[in-house]
């Protein structure tokens, strides 16, 4: 059944799917490829869909994927597709310029975290509206963490308290986002990182394990196994 958004909604959602997929291995690209028998693209965006504040959708695909991924999700919910570009910054920056007016609230959310629940969507969208204007959801880290020299030997070892992995949905008031693509230099791995660099506050919220991102051929693994177990 397709989903309706939320006219009166206050958010777009932003979904990089552009990227190749180069760690899951050959194949098709990433966001396209089946889990459980539905592209990766299908489960993130019927997630979005469900989250009640979610008013605009709009995917960055593969430039050479755009129209079949406009009839791919056209049953799933109302979505604006638009080509992505070489890097993920370039794909963000080609879906944000699709939004159209209204939304104030501009979240960004990696294809790839095909699992993430409403509900996280949701609350990253709630801190933005409390007043932050640049929201992350993180998790703390489990692993005992080194630091390294080139050749491996061990430096030292970072206090793991005050570390955070980050995941996406990140948030933000569109107009902090906006402002920091426009004035965006080299290429980083995540939007909140644009507004650090330019001296602007990001304030985290609990993320959630189904948020992961899917990245090697073992996510896969998981992503189906949490699939069949009811996520
Ligand atoms: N992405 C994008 N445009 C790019 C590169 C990445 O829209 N030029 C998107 C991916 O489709 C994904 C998200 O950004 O949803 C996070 O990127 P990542 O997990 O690295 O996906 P890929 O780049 O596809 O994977 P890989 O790096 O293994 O090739
Ligand atoms: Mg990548």
């Amino acid at each position: 059944m397709t989903a309706q958004l939320n006219p009166r909604g206050d958010v777009a959602v932003l979904v990089p799917a552009a990227g190749a997929g180069v760690r899951l291995g050959p194949g098709a690209p990433k966001a396209l490829r089946l889990l459980a028998g539905e592209p990766l693209l299908v489960h993130a965006v019927r997630r979005i869909a469900a989250a009640p504040s979610v008013h605009t959708i709009v995917v960055a695909a593969p430039a050479t994927e755009v129209e079949a991924v406009r009839a791919m999700l056209a049953p799933v919910a109302p979505v604006t597709v638009v080509p992505g570009g070489a890097e993920r910054q370039e794909s963000v920056a080609a879906a944000l310029a699709a939004v159209p007016g209204g939304p104030e609230i501009v979240l960004v959310h990696d294809a790839a975290r095909a699992l993430t629940p409403p509900h996280l969507v949701e609350s990253v969208a709630a801190a933005v509206r409390d007043g932050h204007d640049a929201v992350i959801p993180v998790l703390p880290v489990v692993d005992t963490i080194k630091e390294v020299d080139a050749t491996e030997r061990v430096l030292g070892t970072v206090d793991r308290s005050a570390l955070r992995a980050v995941q996406t949905p990140q948030g933000f008031r569109r107009s902090v986002l906006v402002a920091a693509h426009r004035s965006a230099g080299d290429a980083l791995t995540d939007d909140a990182g644009l507004i650090e660099k330019q001296g602007g506050a990001v304030m985290c919220v609990p993320g959630s394990e189904l948020a992961l991102k899917i990245t090697r051929p073992f996510d896969m693994a998981l992503a189906e196994h949490l699939l069949t177990t009811g996520a």
